[in-house]
């Protein structure tokens, strides 16, 4: 019996380790974590996190060193957070979607069409409310590091939707946020919160008919693959809350701490001024593996905007005018 268990721990290991991304721990260096859900090689978040990674490895030789596992391969949506305050994991990127049973005032980066493009949402985040909003929940153990942009979300489906009426009856997986939920409500068609973890199977297997996401995580994931198309709606942002826990960062010197938050600023600033190539690249990725993208024309564009926008006051009590008009304004 022993030796099974043995046996079956070793191979258990062995599938963790194949699927971190391999680092070179120096010799004495303690070991952290950063687990994430997205994958792929070209996706923005893979991107920054093996740069974060790279960084401490090399700057912070023999004190600290990295592991990153990608693709929910040690947490997925559902575990990651508690993971963290456990002491579990050491660094995430959640998608600001996922933070609801923690903080609703998150909420403002997922209202549709509050931003109008990256550069405003990124406006936002630099300006006072959005770096107050860094540590909004600093109370749970959660520490900001930065935030990350993904990109602008497009929705697809296995039918063409060019406008929102197309989705009626449909079903959409949405990340776990009620913001998101009220959105697809308000399209007419019926919301599936579901982990990234399991969307493409949902998609192939007809439980959901459509999701929406940036062009990173729909050729990465290759949900182009099971959907008639993707429409270029452009109706709301991904972005990422890079984050660690308190009680990592008390337990480090001064000097590590402060040389980690330097990287960590640092990482964030290049990640946010690539992510549009990056997903532009991703887009025609899409486009050259075969995928459909349907763009829209500004009358379509307008029924989308008209038939969401009543989300913004359905928030407005629980995430606050004052962090609504700061993002709108921005
Ligand atoms: C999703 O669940 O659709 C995204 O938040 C995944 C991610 O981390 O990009």
């Amino acid at each position: 019996m022993k030796i099974v268990v043995a046996t079956l721990s070793a191979f258990i290991m062995s599938i963790t380790v194949q699927n971190a991304v391999a680092s070179d721990c120096a010799p004495g260096a303690r070991v952290v974590k950063f687990s994430h859900v997205t994958g792929g090689t070209t996706h923005p978040k893979v991107v920054a996190a093996n740069n974060f990674a790279a960084r401490v490895n090399k700057e912070l030789s023999g004190v600290l060193c990295v592991e990153v596992y990608p693709n929910s391969t040690l947490f997925g949506d559902s575990k990651e957070l508690e993971a963290l305050l456990l002491g579990d994991v050491q660094f995430l990127a959640p998608s600001l979607s996922k933070f609801g049973s923690y903080t609703k005032k998150l909420g403002v980066f997922d209202l549709p069409f509050i931003f109008k493009d990256m550069d405003a949402a990124i406006r936002f985040t630099n300006g006072k409310v959005g770096k107050s909003l860094l540590n909004s929940m600093e109370d749970v153990g959660f520490v900001g590091l930065g935030y990350w942009m993904s990109g602008m979300k497009y929705f697809s489906a296995n039918k063409p939707l060019l406008l929102p009426s197309d989705a009626k009856g449909l079903k959409f997986r949405v990340q776990t946020s009620d913001v998101a939920k009220a959105m697809i409500d308000a399209m007419g068609a019926s919301p599936q919160p579901m982990a990234f973890a399991e969307v493409y199977g949902a998609l192939q297997t007809g439980v959901v008919d459509g999701q929406e996401n940036t062009w990173s995580n729909i050729y990465t994931k290759k949900f182009f693959e099971v959907q008639d198309s993707t429409t270029e709606t452009n109706h709301q942002l991904l972005a990422y809350l890079f984050m660690t826990s308190k009680e990592f960062l008390d337990s480090l010197k001064p000097d590590v701490r402060a040389k980690l938050a330097m990287i960590a600023d640092e990482v964030t600033q290049e990640a946010n001024e690539s992510v549009k190539a990056a997903e532009a690249k991703n887009r025609q990725n899409i486009l050259d593996a075969g995928g459909k993208i349907r763009t829209l024309t500004p009358e379509q564009r307008k029924a989308w905007v008209d038939a969401m926008k009543p989300v913004w006051k359905q928030f407005e009590g629980e995430i606050g005018k004052d962090i609504i008009d700061a993002a709108a304004g921005s």
